[in-house]
């Protein structure tokens, strides 16, 4: 692991360089593109493809990354956006102690280390912050993530059952968290 005023340079468990950095606000587009792309594949978020216009996602994005109050880390391979972890932090006062996790990993780049790198650098930030608790939601047949999040120290606290409509089906949501003052993580 090397770190440069850019970045972290970092090797996948199959031997490819990539870099762990702050997202700048140049990468909004990028990251829009890698969003539609990962819910293109209709199994992982909660979003549809239909439900976002990329152009202004990716303008939110932006925006979002430049108002520097939440966290946005991309993984960057060959010059591409390959990966992007997000937590935002809650605006309401009685929960801005929590932060909500958000990640993906584009398809070809899953499954090599990248995803636990940048949870452990949300992890990072978190503390830093002094962030109570960071939040997230996911599908239970989302094996991989579950194991990502647990081995990164996040606990199960619940289920929400039919939380979302896929079409004519629900899906089930569970609900996991990580408490920066309580893990060793
Ligand atoms: C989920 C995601 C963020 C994980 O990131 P990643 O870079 O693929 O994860 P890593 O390579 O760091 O770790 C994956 C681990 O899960 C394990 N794994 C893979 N499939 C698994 C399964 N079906 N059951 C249990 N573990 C599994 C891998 O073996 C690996 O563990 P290892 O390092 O001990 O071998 C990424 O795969 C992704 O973006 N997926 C699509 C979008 C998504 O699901 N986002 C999260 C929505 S809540």
């Amino acid at each position: 692991m090397i770190q440069t005023g850019s970045g972290t340079r970092q090797t996948t468990s199959d031997g490819r360089p990539w870099t762990l950095r702050p997202a700048r606000p140049t990468d909004g587009r990028a990251l829009a593109a890698l969003f539609a792309e990962v819910r293109a594949e209709g199994r992982w978020l909660i979003t549809t493809p239909a439900a976002v216009s990329q152009p202004s996602e990716g303008f939110w994005i932006a925006e979002m990354i430049r108002g520097a109050e939440h966290l946005a880390l991309v993984a960057e391979a060959d010059g591409e956006v390959v990966g992007n972890v997000l937590v935002n932090v809650d605006r309401n006062l009685t929960t801005d102690h929590i932060g909500v996790l958000a990640i993906c990993i584009a398809e070809g780049w899953r499954d090599v280390g990248i995803g636990t790198e940048l949870v452990g650098g949300a992890q990072e930030w978190a503390r830093e912050r002094g962030l109570r608790k960071v939040s997230l939601g996911v599908f239970p047949d989302n094996e991989r993530a579950i194991a990502v999040y647990e081995r990164c120290g996040f606990v199960h606290e619940g289920l929400r059952r039919q939380q979302y409509r896929s079409g004519d089906t629900y899906r089930d949501e569970v609900l996991m968290a990580w408490f920066p003052a309580e893990g060793a993580s």
